[in-house]
């Protein structure tokens, strides 16, 4: 069979050049994106020079030109796309709270991280539907949850729940296909958002990725993944 062809966004740095790294040395082929063309490169050339085969292409998630260029370069190139991981985030409002923040800051940070994400999956899904395989892993976080809400950073919490609700609901309406479709949390990890005081590492960051990209035939759909574990949404 042919190479596992996986789309990685905001693959320049973080948990996403981690997630690019471990997917290229598990022989899938892997097109590691990023919005500014400059960074993207020098990410890819430093997987390159490790050995790994890697495809760079610019994706700005909140643009939608740029994702209508990455949907024509992926189905010219290859004619599907069997894994896209939305992995892209912004973090902008660390002192806010729900009473006090600009709206402003909340619809920027929706941009990133839930209307890219949503058109991005609304593009390629079809072409997943096509070939009868598709796999879609969202990187939320824990804040997230609704069971566990508190108070505080009301743009980024909002916006990763939003982002599960619609891993619920491709799951529910992707039902009777082969697209599979996850949220999960990669904890709290030591990189440019989460901060150098963070406890995890990357390669931990990007392990519950990892895991649920590989579980190629079979694995549930529409559920919320920490540590390789569901929980509480
Ligand atoms: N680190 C944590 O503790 C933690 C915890 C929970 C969840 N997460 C989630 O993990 C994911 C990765 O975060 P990270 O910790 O690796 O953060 P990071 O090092 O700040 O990386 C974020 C990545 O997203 C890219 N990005 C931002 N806006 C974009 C856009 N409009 N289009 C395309 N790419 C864009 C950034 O590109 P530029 O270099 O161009 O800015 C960068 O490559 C995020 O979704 C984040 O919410 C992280």
């Amino acid at each position: 069979m042919d190479k596992r062809i996986v789309l990685v966004t905001g693959g320049n740095r973080g948990i996403g050049l981690e997630i690019c790294r471990q997917l290229a040395k598990e022989n899938l082929k892997v097109i590691l994106t990023a919005r500014d063309p400059k960074k993207g490169q020098i990410a890819a050339n430093t997987l390159r020079d490790e050995g790994s085969d890697i495809i760079f292409h610019q994706l700005d998630v909140s643009d939608a030109d740029s994702i209508n260029a990455i949907y024509e370069f992926v189905v010219n190139e290859f004619g599907r796309l069997d894994i896209l991981i939305n992995n892209a985030g912004i973090f902008v409002d660390k002192e806010k709270l729900a009473l006090n923040v600009e709206t402003d800051i909340v619809r920027k940070t929706m941009e990133t991280n839930f209307y890219g994400p949503l058109v991005l999956s609304q593009k390629f899904i079809p072409l997943m539907k096509k070939n009868n395989f598709g796999r879609i892993i969202n990187v939320s976080s824990a804040w997230a949850s609704l069971t566990n809400m508190v108070g505080g950073y009301p743009g980024y919490r909002v916006s990763k729940t939003a982002l599960n609700a619609l891993t619920r609901m491709f799951s529910a309406e992707l039902k009777d296909t082969n697209i599979i479709i996850n949220s999960m949390s990669p904890g709290w990890v030591r990189t440019e958002l989460g901060g150098q005081d963070a406890e995890r590492s990357v390669e931990e960051g990007a392990e519950t990725v990892i895991w649920l990209t590989l579980q190629a035939n079979g694995s549930a759909s529409g559920k919320f993944y920490l540590d390789k574990k569901e929980i509480d949404w």
